[in-house]
Parts: C-alpha cells; sequence; structure tokens
C-alpha cells in the first residue's frame, strides 16, 4: 500500500505538465466516493457522494490550485491573484504559501463565508474586499494581471485550473469501473462542470470508458444565468459560493450541457437549505450549502421523471460543511442548557 501521491503524480501521465516538474501539493484529491443509502432509497437510484470537503483546504479548488500553483512557480511568477467567493481564495492561499508566492485575493464584501475568510486570513493572503459581486472581482482581477504578466491569475480561467479539477471525474470512473449514467454538481462560475466533461470525455476517447454521464447543473434559483439562458446582474443566494451572475466558462458549460444531453436547473433556496440539512442527517455527510445544490436538483430531477429510476448517479459535493457555520446554526432551534446529571441526560436521550 503506497500512500496517495496527490492528484498530478497520481495522474501525471493525463495532465500537460513537465516530466522534471515537481508537483506544488498539499497531496489533494483521492477523495471518498460515498454510497449514499438514503439518496439512493429515495431516488431508486445508486446514488454516490463524490465528497470534495475532504481535500486539503476543504474544497475541489485544490484539485485545480496544485496545478494552477506549479504552472506558476515554474512560469517564474512572483505572486498570484484571484476574484473569489471564498474557497478559491482558501485554496490559492494554501498553495501559495507551499510555492513560495505572495497571494492577493479579491472577495465581493460581506458575502463569504466565516471558515473562508479565517482560512485566508491564517494561510496569509492578502485580503481586499471589493464593493461588489464575484463578476466584479473577477473583471479586477482579469484587469491587474493584464497589466502585471508577474500576477499569475489563479481563477478557472486559467486553463491549468480546469486540467487539476479533470482529475476527479477520473477518480470516479477508477471506483466505479464505469462512468456514472448522471452526473450532478453545483455550477458557479462554471469551471468545475466543464472540468469534470473534459476528463469523461477523455477517458471515452481512450477507451476506458463506453460512455459518458449526462451532466446536470445545478444553479440557486437567484443567480441562475446559465438556466435563463443570460447574465444576471445581481445573483442572490443563500449559497454564496455560487452568487455569480457571469460564468466566466458559459461555453464550457454549454458545451458540457449539449454534448452529453444533460440540463441545466434552478434550485431554490428553500429547496438548497432542505437537501443541505438531509444530506447531513441522513448521509452523515456535512456539506455547505452551495455543495447541497447538487442534491437538490437531483431530487427535483428525479421527482419531475427527468432521471429514471435504476440508475447510477454522482453527485459532487464540492466544499466541506465547516466552512459556514452560520447557515448550519441558523437553522437549529435555540440552544437549551441540559443540566448536568446523568438522568436528565437519559431523559434528553429518551432513554429515560
Ligand atoms: N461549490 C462550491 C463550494 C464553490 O466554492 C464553487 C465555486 C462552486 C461550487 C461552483 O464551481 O465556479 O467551478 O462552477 N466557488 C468559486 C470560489 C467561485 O471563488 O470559491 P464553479
Amino acid at each position: 500500500h503506497t500512500p496517495w501521491p496527490g492528484l498530478i503524480d497520481a495522474y501525471r501521465d493525463r495532465l500537460p505538465i513537465p516530466a522534471d516538474w515537481e508537483a506544488v501539493t498539499l497531496f489533494e484529491g483521492g477523495t471518498p466516493l460515498v454510497p449514499a443509502h438514503h439518496l439512493s432509497e429515495l431516488t431508486g437510484c445508486e446514488v454516490y457522494l463524490k465528497v470534495e470537503g475532504a481535500n486539503p483546504t476543504g474544497s475541489f479548488k485544490d484539485r485545480g490550485m496544485t496545478m494552477a500553483m506549479t504552472d506558476a512557480k515554474y512560469n517564474g511568477k512572483k505572486a498570484v491573484l484571484c476574484a473569489s467567493t471564498g474557497n478559491t481564495s482558501a485554496s490559492a492561499a494554501a498553495y501559495a504559501t507551499r510555492a513560495g508566492l505572495h497571494c492577493a485575493v479579491l472577495i465581493p464584501s460581506g458575502k463569504i463565508a466565516m471558515g473562508k475568510l479565517a482560512q485566508a486570513v491564517m494561510l496569509g493572503a492578502k485580503i481586499i474586499q471589493v464593493d461588489g459581486n464575484f463578476d466584479d472581482c473577477l473583471e479586477l482581477a482579469r484587469k491587474v494581471t493584464a497589466d502585471f504578466p508577474e500576477v499569475g491569475l489563479v481563477n478557472s480561467v486559467n486553463p491549468a485550473r480546469i486540467e487539476g479539477q479533470k482529475t476527479a471525474a477520473f477518480e470516479i470512473v477508477d471506483a466505479l469501473g464505469k462512468a456514472p449514467d448522471v452526473h450532478a454538481l453545483p455550477v458557479g462560475n462554471a469551471g468545475n462542470i466543464t472540468a469534470y466533461w473534459k476528463g469523461y470525455s477523455e477517458y471515452y476517447a481512450d477507451g476506458i470508458t463506453t460512455a459518458r454521464p449526462r451532466m446536470l447543473g445545478v444553479q440557486a434559483a437567484g443567480a441562475a444565468p446559465l438556466v435563463n439562458g443570460a447574465p444576471v446582474a445581481n445573483p442572490e443566494t443563500v449559497a454564496t459560493a455560487i452568487r455569480i451572475g457571469a460564468p466566466a466558462s458559459w461555453n464550457g458549460a454549454m458545451n458540457a450541457k449539449e454534448e452529453s444531453g444533460g440540463v441545466f436547473r434552478a434550485a431554490t433556496d428553500d429547496e438548497i437549505l432542505a437537501a443541505y440539512h438531509l444530506v447531513a442527517a441522513k448521509e452523515g455527510v456535512f456539506v455547505e450549502p452551495a455543495s447541497a445544490a447538487s442534491v437538490a436538483g437531483l431530487l427535483a430531477a428525479r421527482a419531475e421523471g427527468w432521471l429514471d429510476s435504476g440508475l447510477t448517479v454522482v453527485c459532487t459535493v464540492t466544499g466541506n460543511g465547516l466552512k459556514d457555520p452560520d447557515n448550519a446554526l441558523k437553522g437549529m432551534p435555540e440552544v437549551k442548557p441540559i443540566a448536568v446529571d446523568p438522568v436528565a441526560v437519559a431523559h434528553e436521550l429518551e432513554l429515560a
């Protein structure tokens, strides 16, 4: 049994990276594909959760960041910059530290989950709050990095990010021994759906699989440009990670949908929060609200007959629930003090 080497060394032959480049890594990837018994029962399908919150900084961004930061380092960048709803900034901060590069992050003020902000602070990024949303931050990041070539842009518009993130599809096929019939995931800036489709397509082209999944891309109803077919000027959702109105990888997402015979759907905040609670309470997997959008979309798709029973379905849950403690506690009734004596505890547990 050899330890997991990180995704670059696990899939180096499938990544555009020179053989003599040493990976900037925190040993990301190799995340669990967990059978979701309750969701399988609800849908009559065989449902799995790809638990990306198990990555080193708690989200799938680490897959892209190991590639982007290795690339930045060997291309002589002095610093990196990104726009972020939180997870990208946490991941960029961590991998920049590993690479010995300065890191600055542009975040929409007041709209990032507390755990993600804490990560960026602890990991030493320069945090710049922008009076605007993610789309404004990304526009700014593109401008600055165009003017200063020594600063690398590590958003998913950087092709190295997509290359790293496509490995999640490889891992799923390697684990199942085939491609799933349907793959559901939350969509914000649309880099990840583009990356999954690239991964599935590469395995298919090489004859490793005989089919590719239909892609089910789920957006928050208040931030659903791909569902509406037009950018959203003022995106709003409880799922702050995907509070994005003008996805940069629009074409990649459309291509994934069309080539796969897939669909984009919107999930309301209520549906997202219901799925958020369900995945935690019934599957034992604590994810952040944006991640639960994939589950909400899946349940709605099943209810509407888009999804037949008996299929193999993978749902990517993109980020760890610990990143957003505020939303977790909001759903709780007021915490009542419990008297600390064994009888009272037994009573609380309904044993007495
Ligand atoms: N889920 C989570 C937890 C995310 O953080 C993101 C994106 C997505 C889903 C959507 O992925 O953008 O590739 O379609 N977060 C970015 C960030 C925007 O800044 O952390 P996408």
